[in-house]
């Protein structure tokens, strides 16, 4: 694969980094010199695989709509959850990463101290007010050795950033459009989450908030 690092020229802003764990880190902005083209980039993405409500094995629907790109995308049905190179919906490959995605996902895993991050997943999850995430852990991809690096756009949320037991106090972590979180190492694992979306409007993206997170999963 080739990775573009053209756009890591002007990424190298000097990012307010706040540190939430050992090898956790919320980069604050860091994803609003490209916001434009993140949001082109998405446009594309949905066009070949559209967001779609999922179901947990538990029978459940998640209140958030999911797609992915990359070599691998995740989903979950009555079955379980799992990676798959196609999109059940189209059957046909998931959508390629946009160079945008891999060239913003590097530069902050980089400032975030993990070198040569090259993701081969990317889930897109968008949140209408009222749509939550339930604490979870991130542990279908192959190797953990790789960190989780997730991009919020739209409407802010209230991120739960937990221990390593559902039950562990979660700190709660206000996310902005165009911040970026990192962890990975020894918080690789960590329970995470979203708390219900508060109804408002955003000037580019309307009433939702995307998330956009990007793994190394195969
Ligand atoms: C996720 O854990 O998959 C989503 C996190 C988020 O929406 O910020
Ligand atoms: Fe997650």
């Amino acid at each position: 694969m080739s990775l573009d690092l053209f756009a890591e020229q002007d990424l190298q802003q000097p990012a307010r980094v706040e540190r939430i764990s050992e090898q956790g880190f919320v980069l604050r902005g860091f994803a609003l010199p490209r916001a434009r083209a993140l949001l082109d980039a998405l446009d594309c993405v949905l066009g070949q695989s559209p967001l779609r409500r999922m179901q947990t094995p538990g029978g459940f629907t998640m209140s958030a709509r999911l797609s992915s790109c990359g070599d691998l995308g995740w989903t979950t049905d009555r079955e379980g959850y799992r990676y798959s190179h196609v999109d059940p919906l189209s059957a046909r490959p998931w959508p390629p990463m946009p160079e945008v995605f891999l060239a913003l996902a590097h530069a902050a895993a980089a400032t975030a101290g993990f070198a040569d991050f090259i993701p081969d997943a990317c889930l897109i999850n968008a949140y209408a007010p009222g749509a939550k995430m339930s604490l979870h852990q991130d542990k279908n991809e192959r190797s953990y050795s790789a960190p989780i690096v997730s991009i919020s756009l739209g409407l802010p949320a209230i991120f739960q950033f937990g221990g390593f037991e559902r039950s562990a106090p979660a700190q709660r972590i206000s996310l902005f459009h165009g911040d970026i979180m990192v962890w990975g190492g020894v918080d690789r694992l960590r329970f995470h989450g979203v708390m219900p979306i508060k109804p408002g409007q955003h000037d580019l993206l309307g009433e939702q908030r995307i998330n956009i997170t990007l793994r190394q999963a195969g």
